[in-house]
C-alpha cells in the first residue's frame, strides 16, 4: 500500500514500462562511452572492482530510495522533497535536495548533448564507408576532425538537443516506452556481436586480464572517487531522474527486485563494452587511457575491417545514439516537471524553456575540444592539471554532486523518513531484506562517500 497521492503527470501503463523507462534512462553513454574510457584511465581491473562493489552496496540500495520517495511524492523531486519533508516534520529546505538535482541534470545534459552528437556524426560516416579498411591513425584523425571544428559539433548538438525536447514534450508514455522496449535487446545483441569480434582479435585475453585482474597498486584515492561516481552516473542515480521515473510508477510494484533487474542490465551492457574494445585497443597498439575518445578511435577500426561493417557499425552508432537519447530525457525530466507544476507551463512551453537553456550552456563543452583545449583553469591543483573545462564540468557533476545527492537522499530515507513510512512503501515487509536495505542506506552509503571525500582531499588515507 501506498500513500493515494496521484502524479499529474500520468503514469507508466505497468511494471514492464517503468523497468524500461529506468533502464533506458541508466543504459546510456555512461556505459559504452565513459566506463571503457574512464576504466583505461584509471588502470582497469582495480577501478573496475571498486565499481562493481559500488553498484552492489550504494548503487541499488540508492535506486531503491530514489524510486520509492519518488513513488510516495508523485511530483517532481522539488515537490516531492518539499512534501515529503513535511509529511516527516523535517525542514523545508529538503526541497534543495531537489534543485541540487535539476542543477546537475541540466550541467549532465549539456555536455551529454555534444557527446551524443558525435555519435549521430558517426552514424553517417559509417554509412558513407569512411572507416572502410581505416588505420589506428586514420581513424583518430577522422575524430580529431570532428571534435576541433565548433560549428560541425554545433550542428550536432543542436539536432541532438532537438531530438530530446521533442520527446519530452509529448510526455512520459509516448514513444519513450517503445523505444527503449526494442532498444535494450538489441543492444545487448550488437554488443555480444562486437564482443565475439573481439575475441578473434588475438587480443581478447589481453583485453580480460586489464579489465578483470585487480593491480592496486595502479588505483588512486582519486580513481576511487571516479569509480564511485560513476557508479551513481551509470545507474542514473543522485539528481532525482529515477526519482521522477518513479513517481510516474503504479503502486504496488516490488522496488526492489525492479531496482536490482536495472542496475545487472546495467552493469552487464558496461562490462559487455569493455570486453569489446580494449581487445581492440590492445591489438591497435592503443594507448587504454587516451580519454573521452577512446571508444570513437577503437570501434570504428574495427568496423572498417569486418565484412558488412558498414552496415553493422551504422546500425552501432544508432543504438548508441538511441540509447543516449532515452537517457537524455530523464535528466531533463525533474526540470521538465518543475515547470509544468509550479510555473503553471504547458509540457511544450517546459521543454522548449529547458533545453534551450541546456543548449547554450553545451557551448562550454564544444570550446573545450577546440579554442579552449588548452585552457586548464584550475590546473593549481595537481589532480586537475590537465582538465579541460569539460573534464571539470564532468568531474563536478558526476563525482561531486551526485555523490553528494546521493548521501542526501541516503539520509532523507534512512534518518528523516518515518520508518514505518519506508516499511509501507518498500511493500517488502519488515524483514531480513529490509533490514538489509536500511543498513546499507543508513551506515554504509553515508560513511563511504564521506570517508571516498575525505581521502581524495588527502584529510583521510586508507
Ligand atoms: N545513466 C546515464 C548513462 O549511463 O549514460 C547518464 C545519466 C542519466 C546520468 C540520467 C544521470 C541521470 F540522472
Amino acid at each position: 500500500m501506498t500513500q493515494q497521492r496521484k502524479s499529474v503527470h500520468g503514469s507508466w501503463s505497468n511494471r514492464l514500462a517503468f523497468v524500461l523507462a529506468a533502464t533506458g534512462s541508466a543504459v546510456g553513454l555512461g556505459n559504452i562511452w565513459k566506463f571503457p574510457y574512464i576504466a583505461g584511465e584509471n588502470g582497469g581491473g582495480a577501478f573496475v572492482l571498486v565499481y562493481l562493489v559500488c553498484i552492489g552496496l550504494i548503487g541499488i540500495p540508492i535506486m531503491m530510495a530514489e524510486v520509492m520517495l519518488g513513488r510516495r511524492g508523485r511530483q517532481s523531486p522539488i515537490n516531492t522533497m518539499r512534501t515529503l519533508a513535511a509529511e516527516a516534520n523535517a525542514h523545508p529546505a529538503w526541497r534543495w535536495l531537489g534543485w541540487a538535482g535539476v542543477i546537475a541534470g541540466f550541467l549532465i545534459l549539456s555536455y551529454y548533448s555534444v557527446i551524443a552528437g558525435w555519435a549521430l556524426a558517426y552514424v553517417f560516416r559509417s554509412m558513407a564507408g569512411v572507416f572502410d579498411g581505416a588505420t589506428a591513425d586514420g581513424v583518430g584523425s577522422i575524430f580529431t576532425q570532428l571534435t576541433e571544428d565548433p560549428e560541425r559539433l554545433l550542428a550536432w548538438h543542436t539536432i541532438f538537443m532537438v531530438m530530446t525536447m521533442v520527446v519530452v514534450a509529448r510526455g512520459v508514455k509516448s514513444g519513450l516506452e517503445q523505444a527503449v522496449r526494442f532498444l535494450v535487446p538489441a543492444l545487448f545483441v550488437l554488443l555480444i556481436m562486437l564482443d565475439g569480434y573481439a575475441m578473434a582479435s588475438g587480443a581478447f585475453q589481453q583485453g580480460l586480464d586489464f579489465l578483470f585482474t585487480p593491480d592496486f597498486s595502479k588505483i588512486t584515492a582519486n580513481g576511487v572517487l571516479i569509480a564511485m561516481g560513476h557508479s551513481f552516473f551509470t545507474l542514473s542515480l543522485g539528481m532525482g531522474a529515477i526519482m521522477v521515473y518513479g513517481s510516474y510508477l503504479p503502486d504496488r510494484t516490488s522496488v526492489a527486485r525492479t531496482s536490482i533487474i536495472i542496475a545487472l542490465l546495467d552493469t552487464l551492457v558496461a562490462l559487455l563494452a569493455g570486453m569489446a574494445i580494449f581487445p581492440l585497443v590492445f591489438s591497435n597498439g592503443l594507448e587504454p587511457g587516451s580519454g573521452p575518445g577512446l571508444i570513437f578511435q577503437t570501434l570504428p577500426i574495427a568496423f572498417g575491417h569486418m565484412t558488412g561493417g558498414d552496415l553493422f557499425g551504422t546500425l552501432f552508432f544508432v543504438l548508441l545514439v538511441f540509447a543516449a537519447w532515452t537517457s537524455a530525457i530523464s535528466l531533463i525530466e525533474p526540470a521538465v516537471a518543475w515547470l509544468v507544476e509550479n510555473k503553471g507551463m504547458t509540457r511544450v512551453h517546459a521543454s522548449v524553456y529547458a533545453g534551450a537553456a541546456t543548449w547554450g550552456m553545451g557551448l562550454v563543452t564544444i570550446l573545450s575540444f577546440s579554442h579552449w583545449s588548452d585552457f586548464h583553469p584550475l590546473s593549481f591543483i595537481s589532480i586537475f592539471e590537465k582538465y579541460t573545462v569539460f573534464d571539470l564540468l564532468d568531474y563536478l557533476t558526476a563525482n561531486i554532486m551526485l555523490p553528494l545527492g546521493g548521501l542526501a537522499i541516503a539520509i532523507f530515507s534512512a534518518w528523516v523518513m518515518r520508518r514505518q513510512d519506508s516499511v509501507q512503501e518498500l511493500d517488502m515487509g519488515d524483514g531480513p531484506a529490509y533490514r538489509l536495505w536500511h543498513f546499507l542506506v543508513c551506515y554504509v552509503t553515508p560513511v563511504a562517500v564521506v570517508v571516498v571525500f575525505l581521502n581524495v582531499t588527502g584529510i583521510v588515507e586508507f
